[in-house]
This record gives C-alpha cells, structure tokens and sequence, in this order.
C-alpha cells in the first residue's frame, strides 16, 4: 500500500461507527465500540504484510500454510485516545512491540507539543501501525510520522476512525507514502480544529473526563 486513503465501507464497520457517533452512546459502549471498530480497521491495514508458505503437520496428514514473515510491527498509539485502539491491534498481532507518542494540541495555534515519545529499541526494522482516532487538522499526525522516521522507521501505515479531508492532505503533502485507512472521511473542520459531523473529543468519549 502506497500513499492511499483507504475508507472501509463494510456494513459492519459503518453500523459500529454510527454507533460511535451518536452523542447518547455511554463512555463504557464508545470504549467497545473503538476496539470493535480498531479490530475491523486493522484487518484492512493489514492486507499488505509480507506471508510465505510454510510446512506443517495437521493430526491428520503434513499440508503447506500460510505464515506472516518479514518484519515484525510496532503498534504506536498517540497519547492519548490513540491508546483506546491499542488493545485491539494487539489481539490481531500479539508480538507487536508498543511505542507511544505522546502529542497535544495547542488549542490556540492548532500545533502539535510533543512530551512523551518511547519506542521500541528496533523500530527501524519493524513495520509501524500508528493509532490515532481523529485525523483532524493533520499536524499532530504528521509530527507523529515524523518522529518514527527520524527514529528509522521506513515502513509506516496510519489507522484511524475518522478522518477529515484537510488532515489526510495535511499527512500526505509530508509523508505521501504512509498508507490511511478510515472508517470515515467526513466533511470538514469547524473553526476549533474539530472534524464534522465527526464524533466530538474522541479522548473525552473514550475515557469519560469531558
Ligand atoms: N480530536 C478529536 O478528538 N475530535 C475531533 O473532532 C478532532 C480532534
């Protein structure tokens, strides 16, 4: 995958994802509902790893399967809603190493502060999963990419639930090889750097603090 936007428009995943919008789904629900979501997201960001064909032994006879080979992946939510995703791409790739990123928005600039970045050791040779829910104005996210490269990273793909036009712009005019997949594109920002109609604070949601 090269410098695409993927939306997934499986029935599945825009059912949860209506859901997850809706301003009377409960903070307990919104949390269930980002897993599910991650976990339907993540199959699809997936689809390019490298498999080869193994030998093995069923009980009943010895037959040829499929195995993921290749790099290993690093799962890299961004603090902090990011972190609602997590657990998701982990019960897909349970030997996935964790980075976190840790990134907040100047409310008033619209800029990304970075305070808190710890990534695998070897994250140059791994593939990169970055988790970050809502793709807004794009600048945490292309800050985000920005610190797994200089870390050495050179494989990177992006999942998030939502995206809004201005911010895969924003990604892909730095980073135009990093691979998106979406639930969601929706229609624009509004002036406090918010997508819409979008699903609000997605942190607030996740972890009840609005
Ligand atoms: N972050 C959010 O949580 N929601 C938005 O709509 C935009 C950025």
């Amino acid at each position: 995958m090269t410098g695409t936007v993927t939306e997934v428009l499986h029935p599945l995943v825009q059912h949860k994802l209506g859901l997850l919008r809706d301003v009377t789904t409960t903070t307990q629900m919104f949390r269930q509902l980002v897993n599910e979501l991650t976990l339907l997201l993540t199959y699809e960001a997936t689809k390019g790893l490298a498999d080869e064909e193994v030998e093995i032994e069923t009980p009943l006879e010895h037959t040829t399967a499929r195995r993921i080979s290749g790099k290993k992946v690093a799962v890299c939510p961004i603090l902090r809603a990011g972190v609602g995703m997590l657990d998701a791409v982990l019960s897909l790739v349970p030997g996935a190493r964790v980075g976190f990123i840790g990134l907040f928005r100047d409310e008033e600039t619209l800029q990304p502060v970075e305070y808190y970045v710890k990534l695998p050791g070897d994250v140059a040779e791994r593939d990169v999963i970055l988790l970050d829910p809502m793709l807004a104005t794009g600048n945490s996210t292309a800050a985000a990419i920005e610190t797994v490269k200089r870390a050495g990273a050179t494989s990177v793909r992006l999942i998030a639930l939502i995206a809004a036009p201005e911010g895969i712009e924003r990604v892909h005019r730095d980073h135009p090889e990093v691979p998106v997949v979406v639930a969601a594109v929706d229609r624009e920002l509004n002036e406090k750097g918010y997508i819409l109609p979008g699903l609000g604070d997605a942190g607030d949601r996740l972890y009840g603090t609005k």
